[in-house]
């Protein structure tokens, strides 16, 4: 692995380089030591490929997997290309497959990865044909470590990766199973969008509560989130992961200090339709919002009855996609499904909250590229210290310096 010719400007981790958001060094270096290291990376959930044959192909870092139930009891994770000369063998997002069939030569693969034919391997009428020495069992499609817990489907591309919970931390296990408890999934939809954005600022930006009622005005308009409402921002012991939880918004009518007065909040607003915001309770705890990002592919978001995945996939230094997937449970009637749905436009990609994030990340990159060598992101709220503690509160940018305490270790930077 390359050293990156680059120096991090002191010690610490308040001064964040703008390079590490645009350098193409930087971010080869990301993709061998993060993306292809020894972490896991989300691959989708169990329910989207529910019978043997049934799969779906998605991205690990910049590389394509074929995601597919390989027998009842077994899900693989194998690199979408063939093993002869390198054709990416399935085309579509999912389906229904038998076995795996690529089709430059015909080579054909076991639902497991393991090649299975070679067309004319011996010759036509004794003439041609592989060499006696060719081993089928060196040709298989490439197979990712793969472990499904709680319903969701983690790969990875290095057998050094510790077993995911231990991956992940106790305390972010909380976070964790709180979400996705092992109850039976259900997928209620996608979306998938482009961010002209570095995919560390996605996840900085799930991690800093700073911005929340400050850019999202919507939130604290109707309710759904102030910055003095009680909260705790959550990290492993290496800080790499990270979670934040907030409760419900306290009622503020009997005094105190008025917090209100730095946010550009409309009073005379009201929704139209307040079924828009109003949640039924079901998750454990009464958090209005809860996250759970395990670094660093995937976020997992509550807001009201909105649950959704946002999955990362790098696309160069300069910009991400953003997979969505909406889901609830299994025992979900129609009411909560179209509950669902009617969270999910407000939480998602378009909708009136989460689109302010993907623009303000792409103004960020903007900001980075006219200053690339010599910029520095200044990351000062809240504590010093290693940040991997509870904190309670939000006037905190602790989670993105937790983030760049494991950036710097796993990066050599
Ligand atoms: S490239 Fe796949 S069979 Fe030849
Ligand atoms: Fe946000």
């Amino acid at each position: 692995m390359n050293a990156i010719a680059k120096s991090w400007p002191g010690t610490g981790v308040t001064e964040i380089p703008y390079w590490v958001y645009t350098d193409k060094d930087v971010y080869e270096s990301e993709l061998d030591r993060i993306w292809y290291g020894d972490h896991w990376l989300y691959a989708g959930l169990e329910a989207e490929v529910p019978e043997v044959g049934s799969y779906r192909t998605t991205t690990l870092g910049e590389r394509q997997v074929i995601v597919v139930r390989s027998a009842e009891d077994q899900i693989s994770v194998l690199e979408n290309r063939c093993r002869h000369r390198g054709v990416q063998i399935c085309q579509a997002r999912s389906g229904k497959l038998d076995g795996i069939t690529c089709p430059y030569h015909q080579w054909s693969y076991a639902l497991d990865g393991a090649l299975q034919g070679v067309p004319f391997r011996r010759g036509i009428k004794g003439k041609g044909g592989m060499s006696r020495d060719f081993s089928p069992a060196d040709h298989g499609l490439l197979r990712l470590e793969v472990e499904v817990v709680n319903g969701v489907i983690w790969a990875s591309f290095s057998d050094k990766t510790p077993p995911f919970r231990q991956y992940l931390g106790e305390r972010l296990w909380k976070s964790y199973e709180r979400i996705v408890s092992g109850r039976r999934l259900r997928v209620v939809g996608y979306n998938r969008q482009l961010i002209p954005a570095n995919w560390k600022l996605v996840i900085e930006n799930i991690r800093d509560p700073y911005h929340g009622a400050l850019l999202h005005v919507f939130l604290p308009t109707f309710g759904l989130f102030r910055p003095d409402q009680a909260s705790e921002m959550r990290m492993d012991e290496t800080g790499r992961h990270g979670s934040l939880m907030s409760l419900p918004a306290l009622d503020h009518a009997g005094g105190g200090e008025d917090i209100t007065r730095d946010l550009a909040v409309d009073a005379s607003l009201q929704l139209a339709d307040k079924r828009l915001i109003e949640a039924v309770k079901e998750l454990e705890g009464s958090e209005t919002l809860g996250s759970c990002c395990v670094f660093p592919s995937v976020i997992f978001l509550q807001q009201v009855n909105a649950l959704q995945i946002r999955h990362i996939i790098p696309k160069g230094a300069d910009g991400c996609e953003l997979v969505w997937t909406h889901f609830g449970f299994a025992e979900d009637d129609e009411e909560m499904r179209q509950r669902r749905i009617r969270h999910g436009n407000l939480f998602g990609p378009g909708g009136l909250v989460s689109v302010d994030d993907s623009e303000v990340l792409a103004m960020a990159q903007r900001g980075f590229k006219m200053a690339e060598e010599s910029g520095t992101a200044t990351v000062r709220m809240g504590t010093g210290g290693r940040e991997n503690t509870n904190e309670g509160h939000m006037a905190t940018e602790s989670g993105i310096r937790g983030l760049y305490q494991y950036y710097r270790e796993v990066m050599g930077l």
